[in-house]
């Protein structure tokens, strides 16, 4: 099944419905242009269960049809409707011409063919006021009723298995969150929030979350720069006891809010980011697609993951559990292996017991990718490109394996599905890492640090000759997050 000729099939379906009847007055979306190319529609919900957007750049619509742009959407974000295409940069005098339809209670109805032209004073961002051009009888177009397609599409929408924090039900297949980043700063990105914490347990990585200079947007992708700490606050504040205060988003008992200086304990030498939906988008079960270019650099590794929202099962050593999407280690000779699937404990073997492993000729973050994580009730599918590299299974349960592997938090999950810990609400995190205790076996080439030694962090620092050079290419970008109903 390709999603094209279902989407084609369910708008004509659509339109018979709105034929037959027009129930209401559609508002007039909002439109504006986006830099450096495209633009948006937005229409305030109230109370629709369907938004299909038709347009045509300097083309006017003389019929019902379909245009050059079609999207039909099932799910709002934060109280609206919207529809983005950025894949044409819109100059003053041109003209979108487009009209809408939307679903409410079970009944459609279609707007007045609209117009929208862009005006210098709104070339970067603007708002602009549609105009209503002429009012064409949408029955010209009229299919009859009784065509075989309204009965091979009895129901709108057939119900998702995936559950969507705050929604009813999602009709299958639709496109549940989605963030084209084309935005200009963290503060107009709505679905996301920036933590700002020094990680600590399990994996003690070396950075800490301050999304100051550590965060941009470019060409419209989200861009995470590991920064070190002594080109941001000068060599000293290494040494210094510093409390991150009521922008903490970490946990105030875990020292993720307050650093104590003391001996070997540097401050992290390192400043990265790392942003989560945590506070507007949780789910159960789905698709999640992230095209991303990941860190290049020894000890660097992105996280694109799905964590637990509620940490149903425990907060620690990974009881809860989370999914890697994408994970390759920065390091040159490294960087060829992509690793993709869940993590339930945070040490070895079971750490990585059910990663699924792709190998490449190129190093995996020589580009961006396409990386695809499929979450279902009994398993788990890992795709990058569109080609699928592996499925974890849980078979009679994950307890299982891990009770094999002598991991004794796996005894919280027998209350659960054969999913569990998998089986609660999660959501989507993008950010970026520096070495840890638990990511890099001892034996990798010119490693600066033991794992289990207590000087970790400072022998990292000390060494950052050995590894500073290798950090040319050492950003995360992540173009889009998309995540579908299963
Ligand atoms: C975006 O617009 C272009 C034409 O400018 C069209 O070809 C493309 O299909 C549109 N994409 C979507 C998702 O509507
Ligand atoms: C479209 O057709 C229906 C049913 O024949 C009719 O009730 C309705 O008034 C027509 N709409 C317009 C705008 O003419
Ligand atoms: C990304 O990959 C998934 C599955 O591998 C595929 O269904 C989807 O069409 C791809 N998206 C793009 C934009 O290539």
């Amino acid at each position: 099944m390709t999603c094209d000729v279902r989407s084609t099939l369910f708008f004509l379906f659509v339109l018979i419905r709105i034929c037959l009847a027009q129930n209401f007055e559609v508002p007039e979306p909002k439109i504006e242009i986006l830099k450096p190319k495209g633009f948006k529609v937005t229409l305030k919900d109230d109370g629709y269960s369907f938004f299909g957007f038709r347009g045509n750049i300097n083309e006017e619509f003389h019929e019902v049809n379909e245009g050059q742009m079609k999207a039909d959407i099932v799910s709002k974000q934060g109280g609206y409707w919207v529809y983005k295409n950025r894949s044409k940069k819109l100059e003053v005098g041109d003209t979108i011409f487009y009209w809408i339809y939307v679903i409410k209670g079970g009944k459609g109805s279609m707007s007045p063919f609209l117009e929208y032209t862009v005006s210098a004073s709104e070339n970067e961002i603007g708002v602009g006021s549609p105009s209503v051009n002429s009012y064409t009888d949408p029955n010209q177009t009229t299919t009859t009723p009784e065509s075989p397609l309204s009965k091979r599409f009895g129901k709108l929408c057939e119900v998702s298995k995936t559950v969507v924090q705050g929604e009813n039900s999602v009709c299958e297949g639709s496109l549940i969150f989605n963030e084209d980043f084309d935005t200009t700063g963290l503060r107009s990105l709505s679905k996301w929030n920036a933590e700002i914490m020094f990680p600590t347990e399990p994996d003690f990585p070396f950075n800490a979350y301050i999304p100051d200079n550590t965060v941009s947007f470019e060409d419209g992708s989200l861009v995470i720069k590991p920064v070190l700490t002594e080109t941001q606050y000068g060599e000293d504040f290494l040494y210094n006891t510093v409390n991150l205060g009521v922008r903490c988003t970490g946990k105030i008992d875990r020292s993720e809010c307050r650093h104590e200086a003391s001996g070997a304990n540097v401050f992290p030498p390192v400043l990265t980011a790392k942003i989560s939906t945590r506070h507007h988008f949780n789910f159960k079960f789905g698709r999640i697609e992230v095209r991303a270019k990941l860190p290049a650099g020894s000890w660097l590794v992105p996280e694109i993951n799905l964590e637990p929202s509620d940490h149903t099962y425990g907060q620690d050593h990974y009881e809860s559990g989370f999914m890697r999407v994408a994970f390759a280690r920065g390091n040159p000779s490294l960087a060829k292996k992509l690793y993709g699937g869940p993590v339930l404990s945070d040490t070895e073997p079971f750490r990585s017991a059910l990663l699924k492993e792709k190998i490449s000729i190129e190093n995996w973050n020589k580009d961006f990718h396409n990386y695809t994580l499929v979450w279902r009730p009994d398993g788990i599918d890992l795709m990058v490109d569109g080609e699928q590299y592996g499925t974890v299974s849980p078979e009679l349960g994950f307890f299982e394996d891990a009770r094999k592997h002598g991991v004794t938090h796996s005894s919280h999950w027998v209350t659960g599905t054969i999913m569990a810990p998998l089986d609660k609400m999660f959501h989507v995190t993008l950010g970026l890492r520096v070495g840890g205790i638990n990511d890099f076996a001892d034996d990798v080439t010119d490693k600066p640090w033991a794992n289990r030694a207590s000087k970790a962090r400072l022998n990292f620092w000390r060494q950052k000759d050995s590894w500073y050079p290798s950090w040319y290419n050492s950003d995360l970008h992540v173009d889009y997050v998309r995540v579908y109903a299963l």
